[in-house]
């Protein structure tokens, strides 16, 4: 069967929703844009590259612990259908799909991303090595989007890479809220969450020896260059990611290497840098066993079972909706 690629939203959503953010994020102090924009199809190669990283643990780790326990998830939620939010090239996916399949149960899969361009590679890919199970790509945001998601209960959705601790905290409460709210008593959430850990593995993780972690940070500006006919020098922005130890968070940002002077056509917007001046594009925050499962259960989730690599760097947690 081929895959079907949906996209309910209306063919300006995106623009309109960059837009938006650019203005506020931009004129805003301290700057920020939102992590969404990273992702267009070069961002999303990066990424890619990123966990093929050798200071970037997370995907290692959480593969381990798909590769361990993907029967036992298999067999525990007997789910129909895998809903994955963020689901990037859907990579350690496969673990869990191949287990679904081998227990019986798996029928259709879901993938919800905003890259659209990773979506259809990674779909067309998925319904050739599962040929038997209903592949169904949906673009959307996952902050704004559940309702979209299709798929035959009982579905698991999986959320990997610790892509919640991108979201605030109370983004993340709007999330974990809503997703709870598309869901039936007895579904599932399976979450990945990278855990809190020393200083100097975390830092590395965002800042790798290679630049890799820099360029997909600054691509954000080109993709406002590309969209919003904007003229950023990206060589003028530096990477700097910062380990918050008081919000158990890393801090990613872009720092102005000059006093300079930037044009934003599409918005007829000028923003003005002062040498040093860091516009943060992402937080990446890192967790605990006690905060999530509370997180969880004020949503309506009971964690089920709790899961972490060898070295206890990553969490997985299977979580039942109440
Ligand atoms: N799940 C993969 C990819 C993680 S990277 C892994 O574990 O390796 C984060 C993914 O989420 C990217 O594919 C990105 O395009 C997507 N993403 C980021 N913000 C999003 C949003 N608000 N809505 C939907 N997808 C989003
Ligand atoms: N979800 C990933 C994380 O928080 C996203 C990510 C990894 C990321 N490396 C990054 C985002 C570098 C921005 C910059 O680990």
């Amino acid at each position: 069967m081929s895959p079907t690629v949906e996209i309910h939203l209306p063919a300006d959503h995106a623009a309109r929703a960059l837009a938006a953010d650019v203005r506020s994020g931009l004129a805003a102090s301290p700057k920020s844009l939102p992590p969404k924009w990273f992702y267009d199809a070069r961002g999303s190669e990066l990424f890619d590259a990123i966990t093929r990283l050798p200071e970037y643990y997370p995907t290692r780790a959480e593969a381990e612990i798909l590769r361990a326990h993907a029967a036992d998830i298999a067999a525990t939620t007997g789910a129909h259908t895998l809903v994955e939010l963020g689901s990037g090239s859907s990579e350690k996916t496969r673990l869990l799909l191949t287990a679904l399949r081998d227990a019986g149960s798996l029928r259709s899969i879901v993938a919800l991303d905003v890259s659209e361009s990773a979506l259809r590679e990674a779909t067309a890919a998925l319904s050739q090595e599962y040929p038997l199970a209903e592949v169904r790509g949906v673009v959307g945001d996952f902050t704004e989007h559940l309702a979209l998601v299709p798929g035959e209960p009982p579905r698991m959705v999986a959320f990997l890479g610790s892509t919640i601790g991108n979201l605030l905290p109370d983004e993340r409460a709007k999330f974990l809220g809503a997703l709870r709210g598309t869901l039936l008593p007895g579904e599932w959430l399976l979450l990945g969450t990278d855990l809190v850990k020393d200083r100097d593995t975390l830092v590395r993780a965002y800042d790798d020896g290679a630049g890799v972690t820099a360029d997909f940070n600054r691509n954000v500006l080109r993709v406002l260059n590309r969209e919003l006919r904007a003229d950023f020098d990206v060589e003028a922005f530096e990477h700097v990611a910062v380990w918050d130890a008081e919000q158990e968070w890393i801090e990613m940002r872009l720092r102005s290497v000059r006093a300079q002077r930037v044009e934003i056509a599409e918005l007829g917007m000028t923003v003005d840098f002062a040498e040093g001046e860091e516009l943060r594009t992402e937080t990446s925050a890192k967790f605990r066993r006690d905060g999530i499962t509370e997180e969880l259960a004020t949503a309506g989730f009971t964690v089920h079972r709790w899961w972490t690599d060898a070295e206890n760097r990553f969490a997985l947690s299977l979580s039942r909706a109440e």
